[in-house]
């Protein structure tokens, strides 16, 4: 194998975001832009002779010319064996996966989760270290200091082998092998789940459709939910991927999948309802009639995971994001579990399932997951409800509604300003901060603030801190309201307000959302000065 350096000069654009380095397509095909990029990571890595290393992605466009461009890279780092998906495939859950099951060092994962894709689209690189989560922010600042001191970077002179074949390649002394990207994470999901009892139930009469956007997880989903669950062909919708999915934003919400949510509310509503992202970590649970937000369903999976064969045991505590409501701390509570409130990105728990401290986590951002991989799994949310709903023989909205019974209900939604002018969006933020002292005691209409701050947070395993991760102000009574700035999008700023109301009241439990939030909605425009500030009189999108 020949090696050739190709001597190149820095960007300065390419810090990590919430999850790796994200830009649109064009920006991504610049010279050198994606070599640099991949040259700081190995670089970071450390050096990779005898390592593993997993590479794939979700399969939008650029995906493949960056899988080839990664593993001559690779290849000329050294590296001993390169597991590659199948065209260059790898849903982000499958590649934690593998990273883990094959003892690999890492895995670069190619993806820029639910944003479009396309020519004009976005792309992104994220690197995953050995436990199979993302790389904590120690590896990513490293990377991202090389990236700005780079001078050269290492290219295999041969092609790389053929993606779609099967097999082990080689390239100079590095073995490629292209594995089929759906079998190992299907067998995991055999252990963890009653594979026997949910096709039974769909045997039974169970309907349920999954909508996979035309992105990753239409493979996966088609293997698992129609070929070994049994379920009728035609109940992965949109289950071809397609490079730009389908010219639609692969973003498993209210809005982006609007088709899914009208099927669902409608006549011809099947029992259950699901949708994932681009890359298939993302994931969205819907019933007859009833959307269940995130936060949601985290609380629900957490008191119910002991329904599934490979929870059985009970788990170990709940992580949820700050943003993400409450809704689970009561059921940590009422059951004496371990419940940790961490920064947004699900890289936060990937010290805490190490530790063994929790067994399930979630966030507000359609993230659920456990132990069994080091990343969110759409599939997993979807199979674990399925689990759920063969055991308990309920309807979601049953499920759904006795959990608020028993735990009581936080009324949530999620408010997003998006492309906003990102000097107004900091403009905002420094405002609240700059406010956070003297606003403990105010009152706004029936509302009294009693504590305010900038979350941060000290990691309880490596003490690492974290700070600046968005500013809650909780009022008496338990409401909240939360102002973030979004750490992935790629055009200006995305404001996030997070609302947040508890009720314990059974009979309080079935108010629209936006009546039971209203005041609080009031609210934080107020104290936010959002619509002064930013010019605009509301959302861009409710969740
Ligand atoms: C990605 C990460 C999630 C995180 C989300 C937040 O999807 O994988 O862990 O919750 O981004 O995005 P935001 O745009 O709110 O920073
Ligand atoms: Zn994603």
């Amino acid at each position: 194998m020949t090696i050739r350096t190709v001597a190149t000069t820095p960007f300065d654009d390419q810090k990590p975001g919430t999850s790796g380095l994200r830009k649109k397509v064009p920006h991504f095909q610049r010279e050198n832009y994606a070599q640099n990029f991949i040259q700081s990571i190995f670089d970071a890595a450390g050096p990779g002779a005898g390592q593993s290393l997993v590479i794939g992605g979700d399969g939008r466009f650029f995906n493949a010319e960056v899988v080839r461009i990664a593993i001559r890279m690779a290849a000329a780092h050294g590296y001993g064996r390169l597991i590659v998906g199948q065209n260059g495939i790898l849903s982000t859950p499958a590649a934690s996966n593998l990273i883990r099951q094959r003892k690999a060092s890492g895995g670069l994962i190619l993806s820029a989760s639910h944003n479009p894709g396309g020519p004009e689209g976005d792309f992104g690189i994220k690197y995953n270290v050995a436990n199979g989560g993302p790389a904590p922010e120690g590896v990513t600042d490293a990377i991202y200091r090389r990236t700005r001191e780079i001078t050269e970077y290492r290219i295999a002179e041969e092609e790389a082998p053929d993606l779609s074949a099967l097999g082990e390649h080689r390239l100079g002394d590095t073995v490629v092998e292209i594995v089929d990207p759906v079998a190992d994470y299907a067998a995991l999901m055999e252990t963890l789940f009653d594979f026997d009892k949910i096709a039974a139930a769909i045997a039974g009469g169970l309907t349920l459709r999954f909508d996979a956007m035309h992105a990753v997880t239409g493979p996966y989903a088609r293997e698992i939910l129609e070929r070994r669950l049994g379920a009728p062909e035609g109940t992965v919708l949109n289950g071809v991927p397609s490079e730009d999915f389908g010219g639609g934003h692969p973003d498993p919400n209210v809005v982006w999948a609007a088709p899914l949510v009208d099927l669902m509310m409608g006549p011809t509503a099947p029992d259950f309802g699901a949708a994932s992202d681009g890359d298939g970590d993302r994931n969205m649970i819907l019933g007859r009639g009833i959307v269940v937000t995130p936060s949601d369903s985290l609380a629900v999976l957490a008191a119910n995971a002991h329904l599934a064969p490979g929870y059985r045991r009970g788990i170990a505590g709940i992580a949820r994001s700050m943003p993400t409501s409450a809704a689970a701390d009561r059921v940590a509570k009422a059951r004496g579990l371990g419940i940790y409130e961490t920064p947004t990105g699900w890289k936060f728990f990937g010290n805490l399932l190490d530790a063994g401290k929790v067994t399930i986590c979630g966030e507000e951002s359609a993230g659920t997951g456990s132990d069994h991989v080091r990343e969110k799994d759409g599939l997993w949310a979807v199979l674990l409800w399925l689990n759920i709903l063969a055991e308990k023989k309920q309807s979601v909205a049953e499920i759904v509604k006795s959990h608020w019974a028993e735990f009581g209900r936080n009324y949530y939604q999620r408010h997003d300003y998006e492309e906003v002018d990102a000097k107004a969006a900091n403009g905002l933020m420094e405002s609240l901060r700059d406010r956070l002292a003297s606003m403990s005691g105010q009152r706004f209409g029936s509302l009294v603030v009693q504590e305010a701050d900038d979350f941060s947070y000290r990691d309880p395993v490596d003490g690492s801190v974290s700070t600046g991760q968005g500013v809650r102000i909780v009022f008496s009574g338990g409401s909240r309201v939360v102002f973030r700035l979004s750490g992935t999008g790629t055009v200006g700023a995305t404001l996030r307000v997070y609302l947040e109301r508890f009720e314990p009241r059974p009979d309080l439990h079935d108010l629209p959302v936006e009546e039971a939030l209203a005041e609080l909605i009031e609210t934080a425009d107020s104290i936010g000065e959002i619509g002064k500030r930013t010019g605009r009189s509301g959302p861009d999108v409710r969740t």
